[in-house]
């Protein structure tokens, strides 16, 4: 098993359901609250490491009232935060989460994740070439990104870009990259390329994996583009469905398997993930995706 780094962002996610969405100016009741882990470094990192991943996720917190809930939280899901950076004077970063009918929308606050910057990376860079695995999304700052990801593909290591939320990146960027997972909406706001998915996986054989929600996950294999189906399950908070996926991802990748099966591993640990509420609370473990595959 290959050392996973996740390099991304963590947050404490605050989820309030409501069947009416308010306008503005309006007051309505909603019917729950709660909280969960989040962030989505944070949570690809569970997830990879739920499914028997070897994990270190480097990423910042305040130093705050969340502090040492994360920290307890990391170490009974076996996420290694020895590089964890703690900044003063600044929140946890925190995710406010509508749930209205099973479809969400979500105002994210950086706070400490701002601080997943050059600096701090600068400071891990020797030991970084430790792990052969790279995770990363981007909820932490983009020049972070583009600073790593040269220095990391000169070492020749895998790296896997979660584009999301997605933003305009470089084509040299993304030639850098190993696998690239995003949604079909994400995959045109970073390439800024509008044509058809079909023509599209073609540029990119073996490292474009179009995520499609109930339609499955596509990519091109050199030869033929491959379609693979999701599981069909009855949704009940598709928050985190995508990071439950790369995460998943990430450990077949990790492991040695081949791509297909990579991406099996992840639309069934996804399907499972949508079934609960909160982001990471409904991420599978190994055992659920083993019983899930002997069910057939
Ligand atoms: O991808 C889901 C995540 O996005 C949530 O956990 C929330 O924290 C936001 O970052
Ligand atoms: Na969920």
């Amino acid at each position: 098993m290959k050392k996973i780094a996740v390099i991304g962002s963590i947050n404490i996610d605050f989820f309030v359901e409501s069947s009416i969405v308010p306008k503005f100016g309006e007051t309505v009741k909603g019917e729950s609250f709660f909280q969960d882990f989040g962030g989505k470094g944070a949570n690809q990192a569970v997830a990879a490491a739920r499914l028997g991943g070897d994990v270190t996720l480097f990423g910042s917190i305040g130093n705050d009232e969340q502090k040492n809930v994360l920290l307890n939280h990391f170490k009974n899901e076996n996420v290694n935060i020895e590089h964890l950076n703690i900044v003063e004077d600044i929140s946890t970063g925190a995710a406010f989460i509508e749930l209205h009918n099973s479809e969400n929308r979500i105002i994210i606050v950086d706070g400490a994740n701002k601080y997943t910057d050059i600096a701090y990376v600068e400071q891990n860079l020797d030991g970084l070439l430790e792990y052969d695995v790279f995770l990363f999304q981007l909820e932490i700052p983009v020049e972070t990104i583009e600073y790593l990801i040269p220095y990391l593909h000169k070492h020749h290591k895998t790296i896997i870009l979660d584009p999301a939320p997605a933003q305009p990146l470089s084509a040299e960027l993304l030639e850098q990259i190993t696998y690239l997972t995003p949604n079909e909406h994400e995959f045109s706001t970073v390439t800024k390329d509008e044509r058809d998915i079909t023509d599209v996986l073609k540029d990119y054989p073996n490292k474009l994996i179009i995520t499609r929600g109930e339609k499955g996950v596509s990519f091109y294999n050199g030869k033929e583009i491959v379609m693979i189906p999701a599981r069909t399950t009855m949704a009940v908070d598709t928050t985190g469905a995508g990071d439950t996926f790369t995460g998943a991802f990430t450990v077949g990748i990790a492991e040695g398997k081949p791509l297909e099966e990579c991406i099996r591993l992840g639309t069934l640990a996804a399907s499972v993930a949508v079934t609960k509420k909160g982001a990471q609370s409904g991420m599978p473990f190994k055992g659920d995706i083993e019983n899930l595959v002997s069910e057939g």
